[in-house]
This record gives C-alpha cells, sequence and structure tokens, in this order.
C-alpha cells in the first residue's frame, strides 16, 4: 500500500462546507477503488475560524497546512462578519495562508465544457471550445503594499490609501511560470498591466520582456493593457492561451473569464508556492445567499481537488477520471441550477456529487 497523502482541508464559510462534502465523497471513492490513500486533517478557516478561535487563521490551522501535500479550500466570507475589524475578516484568513505559505502562483483555468457552450452568455462561436489559463500573482501586489490605511486629514477629510508594489524578483518568478505552462500548451502568454499609467506596471512589462529574452523567446509573448484585455476576453477569448497579470488584475480578470465558462461554479483554481506548497480552491466565493439550500455547484471546487491530484500528488490518471467523468454527466444533461438549460435535468449539490461517482464507477 502506498503511503497516505496528508491534506488538509478548510471547507470555510457559506457554501463551502456543502461544495467540500462532494470532495469528501470523491476522496473516499478514490480510497475504495484506486488504492489511494488520504490522510486528512479538517479545521476551520475565515469566519468560521473567527467564531471558533477568535481569528481567521489559526497558528495551529497554519502550521498543519504548511506540512501538507496539499490543501483544499471551499471559501470564506459571509454577512455575519461584516462588522469585524479589517485585520480579522474571513477573507483576512484566505490572504493570510497564501501569503504565509508564499503560494505566489495562482493558476485559473478557465475552460469551456462543450455541454455548457449555451450556459455562457456568450455566443457560442465566441466561447465554444475555450481553454485559456489566467497565472495570477498571488502574495504581492495592492493586496498586500504597505503603506496602507485610512487617515484623518488636518481638514476634517478621511483618506484611504493602498500600495501596489512589485519587484524585479517578484515579477520573474511569476512569468516564469506563466511561460513554463505556455510550452505545455500553445506557447503564447500575454502580459496585462498598466504600463501606461503605473511605475509598477512598466516595471512589470520591461522585467517580463527581460526573462522572455534570456530563456524563453521561444514563447510568442504579448502584452496588454488589462482594460484592454478586459475587453478582449469578451470580445474574442479566444486569442488568448496564458494571460500573465499581477494580484489585483488577476482577481478581476478571472472573474470575467468564469463567465465565458458559463457559471462561476465551473471554475477551479491551484495556488502554488516553491517546495511543493500547494492550496486548492474553486474561484468562486462564499455564496451565502444559496449557503445551506443544497443548490451550489460544487464542481469548482472537485475540479480544484483534481488539480490537486494532478499538481501535488502525482495521480493524473485519477485527475483525468474525474474530469472525464465531470464531462460526461454533463453531456448526459445533469445540471445544478446555475447551468441550467433546456431539456436537461436540474440536481442539488449532493446529487451531482453522486452523480458523478456513478459516472467514475462505470
Ligand atoms: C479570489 C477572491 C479573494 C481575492 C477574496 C475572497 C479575498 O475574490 O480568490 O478571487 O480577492 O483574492
Ligand atoms: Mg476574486
Amino acid at each position: 500500500m502506498s503511503k497516505a497523502f496528508n491534506i488538509v482541508i478548510l471547507p470555510g464559510d457559506g457554501i463551502g462546507p456543502e461544495v467540500m462534502a462532494e470532495v469528501r465523497k470523491v476522496m473516499k471513492w478514490l480510497e475504495d477503488n484506486r488504492g489511494l490513500s488520504f490522510d486528512i486533517y479538517e479545521d476551520n478557516i475565515g469566519g468560521a475560524a473567527y467564531d471558533q478561535y477568535g481569528v481567521p487563521l489559526a497558528d495551529h490551522t497554519l502550521e498543519k497546512a504548511m506540512n501538507s501535500d496539499a490543501v483544499l479550500l471551499g471559501a470564506v466570507g459571509g454577512t455575519a462578519w461584516d462588522n469585524v475589524d479589517y485585520d480579522k475578516r474571513p477573507e483576512a484568513g484566505l490572504l493570510k495562508i497564501r501569503k504565509k505559505m508564499d503560494l505566489y502562483a495562482n493558476l485559473r483555468p478557465a475552460i469551456v465544457f462543450d455541454a455548457l457552450v449555451d450556459a455562457s452568455t456568450l455566443k457560442e462561436d465566441i466561447v465554444k471550445g475555450l481553454d485559456i489559463l489566467i497565472v495570477r500573482e498571488l502574495t504581492g501586489g495592492v493586496y498586500f503594499g504597505e503603506p496602507r490605511g485610512i487617515e484623518e486629514l488636518p481638514n476634517g477629510e478621511r483618506r484611504g490609501f493602498n500600495t501596489q508594489t512589485y519587484t524585479s524578483s517578484e515579477i520573474h518568478r511569476i512569468a516564469k511560470v506563466a511561460f513554463e505552462m505556455a510550452r505545455k500548451r500553445n506557447n503564447k502568454v500575454t502580459s496585462c498591466e498598466k504600463a501606461n499609467v503605473m511605475e509598477s506596471g512598466k516595471l512589470w512589462r520591461e522585467e517580463v520582456t527581460n526573462l522572455h529574452k534570456s530563456g524563453y523567446s521561444d514563447i510568442e509573448l504579448s502584452h496588454m493593457y488589462a482594460d484592454n484585455c478586459a475587453m478582449q476576453l469578451c470580445r474574442n477569448p479566444k486569442q488568448f492561451d496564458v494571460i500573465v497579470t499581477d494580484n489585483l488584475f488577476g482577481d478581476i480578470l478571472s472573474d470575467e473569464a468564469s463567465m465565458l465558462t458559463g457559471s462561476l461554479g465551473m471554475l477551479p483554481s491551484a495556488s502554488l508556492g516553491d517546495d511543493g506548497r500547494a492550496l486548492y480552491e474553486p474561484v468562486h466565493g462564499s455564496a451565502p445567499d444559496i449557503a445551506g439550500k443544497n443548490i451550489a455547484n460544487p464542481l469548482a471546487t472537485i475540479l480544484s481537488f483534481a488539480m490537486a491530484l494532478r499538481y501535488s500528488l502525482d495521480c493524473s490518471e485519477e485527475a483525468e477520471l474525474i474530469e472525464k467523468s465531470i464531462q460526461n454527466i454533463l453531456n448526459n444533461g445533469i445540471r445544478t441550477i446555475d447551468i441550467m438549460g433546456e431539456g436537461c435535468k436540474q440536481v442539488s449539490t449532493s446529487q451531482m456529487g453522486d452523480a458523478l461517482i456513478k459516472e467514475m464507477a462505470k
């Protein structure tokens, strides 16, 4: 029997626990049928951790995460914690685990499954066959830059401020990931910033260009202002292969890209650091409006787990099995409400998990 994978599961808030329960089903199935073995440690993060520990990420949780083969995260946030101090809000727990684990490379693939072509609000010929990868820098930029704060001015006004900052090494390491990924795909990288108005963007463009010259000239590199990229993503998304961009633009562009695929409920992500540190989470949030109703789409979280199998656990066969089975059940018209289409069968969160297990067993 091979050794057990050390997995930390952090379901979080809102729909997090519901969608993560479906991942647990898939894990159990892989244990029973594929000889894999998972040593699971589960804990709270976000608002749930604030309620239990008084902080959105407890030290002991972080330590477990640091020493795991992979962290699987659901989602954080909710209106219940709206009045909590900024540094203790659910989102602060997520930012802290990203930063402390130094998970600088956030991979957000946007793939349009044929069966879901009509779930997109865009025309079929624009999105059919789409397969792009957004590589978002995750531990720098305005999310973490200092100084930051809200101050009182002498004239009685208040002033809020944040700092956008990138060093050349931060830019190099994320651009390197993008180039390496492009080599396994279609050899094209589009780097996005606002070099026309921001010094950090100018440096970004220069450093990406430098790295390209010094070892990646086989890759087709182009630069694009982030606002133009947002527009091009809905005008002609298939022009892209890999998009590399900073933390804030990556946040925005990946939400936009998710809608090309039909639903935010379909987009997985992997956040990778050096030395095998990795966290996997859906791109969607905690969706408090539908939490507890057993209607959320668990596929983004399950697809994130598939990414964990591929990138952290060296189980690409099992990853493919999951992805292929998801494709099949979608082809068979099985849908959660967010991707519901004409003539399809609407299922709940748990029924979607069950349908997947049944398909995997075939
Ligand atoms: C995401 C989310 C987070 C972010 C929030 C929840 C802090 O929107 O992962 O895209 O802004 O990074
Ligand atoms: Mg986001």
